[in-house]
């Protein structure tokens, strides 16, 4: 490539890909006790995730999404591309029922067509371009295809050769598919999209690549990767499979169409063979994913050109088939509760508000009512938790039971203590969660630590209590009795067993 068409092609990437890069999220679906579609959005907006796949066009998801500003990928799942790709008509109307119907209130921002076509069901290879052109035409037909993209999802197994990624090809028997595909996406002004997994990559290398250089971290100068023909340096797998992709156009002749990854992430559990799925890799691999996309940092090819990511994936899918990762992609528990915390302080709003800083600790539905009593008592006693907000007339008081009373101490206590995950277990009565329990005037961050105790050991001790599960039990406190609700108080730290 000549100087020349370097400069052109980086002056057309800055300037239509000058906006930044987002990050977005996979909603799956496999799930035994998927969340209703506004529980869903209840969540998404608690984690201030703009941004969302679907892999078919739930419409009841669809929705729920209405007005919400979230912006919303849909697919048309595999076992519809057939279907689709050797009839207008079946496009148009999947378009008229799936897309015409839901835009503008729900902003449909792009169709996916089919996911990793190529490489699982090769026999719908001959008609996945016309898939892509009769929907483009049914959306031109509804006057949306400036608003929404279509384009499908590939795998990076279509990729060969991949580093160093200046000698990257696509696999040359997908060319009659891959050629009339990239001059439709140049065309419509439409992204490649890919599927990114550096996790595979690593796992498939037999010890080549090192864990760090799949998983973002720093890697000392000279275990970073060189690529011999263009003198690039490349730290991570993710940034040399999008080079590699960059490549593989520009060996077509394609040279101005954006790339956007659909899929990207780490699983936090595996089985015995997958001993690399664990919580910190995935906690690592995602934490940096998502700094780096939000830096807009680019590739060593395109450096500063932002590449839009949805992580894969929203929920742990419990149902998936497979190996144990296949289950423990998701960055929440079906409840909403994120299987890590993420480590993204400095780095923008996505996730990050509320994973990192904004968790809550509630008493947990169901637990025992006596426990969850003795460790509100617990709290407003030796944890110093300013428990004055739950008498009478004050605006904790209301809903007058253990379980919001509890709640209001235990998340006074964890906002207090630094939102430290083990000063939210109250011997297993209480759990972090992302809703904040907030209610009316009683908001439990500005509780404040306003005990009367400066030690957790220090309230006097007799034996007025007549429980004996435990061996040490406290009198009231001047405090407890002033809060009126309490009576006694077992003494013990949120993270301790009863003995
Ligand atoms: C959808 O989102 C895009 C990007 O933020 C915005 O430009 C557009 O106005 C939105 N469309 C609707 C219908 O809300
Ligand atoms: C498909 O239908 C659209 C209208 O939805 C029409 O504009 C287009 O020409 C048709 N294409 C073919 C190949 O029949
Ligand atoms: C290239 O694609 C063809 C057709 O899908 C497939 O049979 C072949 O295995 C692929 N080659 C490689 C090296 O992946
Ligand atoms: C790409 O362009 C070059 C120069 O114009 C040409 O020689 C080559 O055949 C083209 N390759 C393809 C795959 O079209
Ligand atoms: C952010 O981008 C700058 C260059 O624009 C780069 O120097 C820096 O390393 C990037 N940070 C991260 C966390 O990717
Ligand atoms: C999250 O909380 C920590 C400690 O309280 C603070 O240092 C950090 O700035 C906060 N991050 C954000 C994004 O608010
Ligand atoms: C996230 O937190 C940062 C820093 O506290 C703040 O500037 C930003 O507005 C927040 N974003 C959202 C969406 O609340
Ligand atoms: C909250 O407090 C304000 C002022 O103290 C009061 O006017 C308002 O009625 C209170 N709201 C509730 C729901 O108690
Ligand atoms: C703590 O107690 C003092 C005196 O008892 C009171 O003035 C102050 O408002 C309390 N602080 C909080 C955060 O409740
Ligand atoms: C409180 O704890 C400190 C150490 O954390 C200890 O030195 C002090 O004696 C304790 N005070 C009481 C009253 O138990």
């Amino acid at each position: 490539m000549s100087a020349n068409i370097i400069a052109l092609l980086f002056l057309f990437l800055s300037t239509v890909l000058a906006q930044d890069a987002f990050i977005g999220v996979n909603i799956g679906t496999d799930l035994s006790d998927m969340p209703h579609p506004t529980q869903v959005v209840a969540l998404l907006k608690a984690q201030h995730i703009r941004h969302v796949r679907l892999y078919d066009a739930d419409r009841g998801l669809l929705l729920s999404l209405a007005n919400t500003g979230i912006q919303v990928t849909i697919s048309i799942p595999n076992d519809q591309i057939l279907g689709i790709g050797q009839s207008n008509s079946t496009a148009a109307r999947w378009v008229s029922q799936n897309v015409v119907a839901h835009y503008p209130a729900t902003n449909i921002t792009a169709i996916c067509v089919g996911s990793e076509v190529l490489s699982t069901i090769p026999n719908a290879a001959p008609i996945l371009v016309n898939a892509l052109k009769f929907i483009q035409s049914a959306l031109v037909a509804s006057n949306l295809d400036g608003k929404i993209k279509v384009s499908t999802p590939l795998s990076t197994s279509v990729i060969l050769d991949s580093f160093p990624p200046s000698q990257a090809f696509f696999n040359h028997s997908l060319n009659p598919v891959l050629v009339p595909l990239l001059k439709f996406l140049q065309s419509t002004n439409s992204y490649l999209m890919l599927n990114i997994y550096p996790y595979y990559d690593y796992m498939n290398s037999n010890g080549v690549i090192p864990l760090d250089y799949a998983l973002f971290q720093p890697l000392s100068a000279n275990k970073e990767a060189v690529d011999s023909n263009t003198l690039l340096h490349y730290t991570n797998v993710f940034d040399a499979m999008l080079d590699a992709a960059y490549f593989a156009m520009a060996d077509l002749n394609f040279t101005n169409i954006p790339i956007m990854v659909t899929e990207s992430g780490w699983p936090s559990k595996g089985d015995a063979k997958e001993p690399d799925a664990t919580l910190e890799n995935a906690n690592t691999y995602n934490s940096n994913l998502i700094k780096h996309i939000l830096n807009n940092t680019g590739t060593p090819k395109h450096p500063g050109i932002g590449v839009s990511t949805y992580i894969y994936e929203l929920y742990n899918e419990d149902t998936k088939d497979g190996a144990t990762s296949e289950k423990n992609w998701g960055l929440f528990d079906a409840n909403g509760k994120p299987v890590y915390i993420l480590r993204l302080t400095e780095s923008g709003s996505v996730l990050s508000n509320d994973t990192t800083n904004q968790t809550y600790c509630t008493a947990r539905d169901g637990a025992d009512k006596r426990m969850v009593q003795a460790a509100l008592d617990w709290a407003c006693g030796p944890g110093k938790v300013d428990c004055s907000p739950l008498l009478q007339g004050e605006p904790c008081y209301e809903p007058d039971n253990v379980f919001a009373h509890a709640t209001y101490a235990f998340n006074t206590y964890y906002q207090n203590t630094g939102k430290a995950p083990e000063s939210c277990d109250f011997n297993g009565v209480a759990e972090i969660t992302t809703t904040d329990p907030s209610h009316g005037n009683c908001t439990s961050s500005t509780g404040g630590l306003n005990g009367t105790f400066p030690n957790a050991t220090a309230p006097s001790m007799n034996s007025m209590s007549s429980d004996s599960t435990s061996s040490m039990f406290s009198q009231s406190s001047s405090l407890l009795l002033m809060v009126g609700i309490l009576t006694w108080s077992i003494i013990f730290l949120p993270t301790a067993r009863f003995m």
